[in-house]
């Protein structure tokens, strides 16, 4: 049987209700009024740690499921309805977080290409491979593991979403994600494995209490797009800028290692990243991203913005360490011990 993740540790009033809630049995009316409320009040959505954690509790549901969280729950319509609050302020916080976006007559590929090469967010690859001590590396690899344990799932649910060439080139990178048939090769695993090597706990989920809301914003923007068909086109585009943005970084952050004394063992996750992201970028840009909105034109607007979000959460996360670190404070929640 699957392990589960426990529930994490509340942050605020709403996952307080939703955590009692969910262990509980039953979704109390206040507590849908209560994410309601804070959905309408909260200043900075993505940087709420109530709200996006409440968020990602949803979401963890349709993934692996929680302990001592009855399975039901998955499609539970007040639960469902709950969530959508929490969904509404955080696709307003994102599309305000980028903006207008150009869209052109361009071939999508280099739309995306463009959309790439703007982006003025910090360089936080640059940073880990120069500068990052092995403390901030434990404090990026606890905030990164929230997405990469889980890395493939949040796009994979779009797969049945799609048809034609879009679809088998979704399914050729995501073959890749989880190892092309081989387990310990899929790159959760790898990033487990790199995790286990910083003496980090590389459980599912046993690092959430540690980790900031930039990283939940982050996995929940994945969810939403994946999740929801009519996001198809924005979870292609994520994709899309997740592949063509990780070579060159994988082959930094992989220098930032080595610089700290780890060999090949450790930087396997950046290394088959520098390889398998440098094929995987045609494909989704050109394959994947190309055909789908040659046969749904309408989708391009969707597409540019599912990759400007992965910019902008990217940013998001990168801004959130290198400000605590330049502060000299730890970027994660807590002074919890993260050590396994
Ligand atoms: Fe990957
Ligand atoms: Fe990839």
């Amino acid at each position: 049987m699957i392990a589960r993740m426990r529930l994490p540790e509340p942050r605020g009033p709403l996952t307080s209700a939703l955590c009692t809630d969910l262990t509980g049995g039953t979704l109390a009316p206040a507590t849908v009024d209560l994410a309601e409320r804070i959905a309408a009040t909260t200043t900075d959505p993505l940087l709420d740690e109530d709200l996006q954690l409440a968020l990602a509790i949803c979401y963890e549901l349709h993934y692996r499921g929680l302990d001592g969280v009855a399975e039901d729950w998955e499609w539970d319509p007040d639960l469902l309805r709950l969530r959508a609050h929490l969904e509404r302020v955080h696709t307003a916080a994102l599309r305000e977080l980028v903006g207008e976006l150009e869209v052109t007559d361009e071939p999508v590929d280099r739309q995306l290409t463009a959309l790439i090469a703007a982006d003025d967010g910090p360089s936080l690859s640059a940073y880990m491979s120069r500068t990052g001590s092995l403390e901030q590396w434990r404090e990026y690899l606890t905030l990164r593991s929230v997405y990469h344990l889980k890395e493939g799932d949040p796009h994979t649910f779009a797969v049945p979403r799609l048809s034609g060439r879009t679809k088998a080139a979704m399914v050729e990178i995501q073959a890749d994600e989880y190892g092309g048939g081989s387990p310990a090769r899929m790159h959760s695993e790898l990033f487990a494995g790199m995790m286990r090597d910083l003496g980090l706990d590389a459980g599912y989920g046993a690092l959430w209490d540690d980790a900031p809301a930039a990283a939940f914003a982050s996995v929940n923007t994945m969810s939403l797009f994946g999740l929801h068909r009519r996001w198809r086109g924005a979870a292609l585009g994520h994709l899309a800028c997740v592949e063509m943005t990780s070579s060159e970084p994988s082959r930094r952050y992989a220098a930032g290692l080595r610089r700290l004394g780890f060999d090949g063992s450790t930087t396997v996750f950046y290394d088959e990243h520098v390889e398998a992201d440098a094929v995987h970028e045609q494909i989704a840009s050109v394959d994947m991203c190309g055909s789908l909105v040659a046969g749904e034109p309408a989708l391009t607007d969707d597409v540019l913005f599912g990759a400007a979000c992965s910019l902008a959460m990217d940013g998001l996360a990168a801004r959130h360490l290198l400000g605590a670190w330049e502060a000299g404070r730890s970027a994660l929640r807590g002074t919890r011990a993260i050590a396994a």
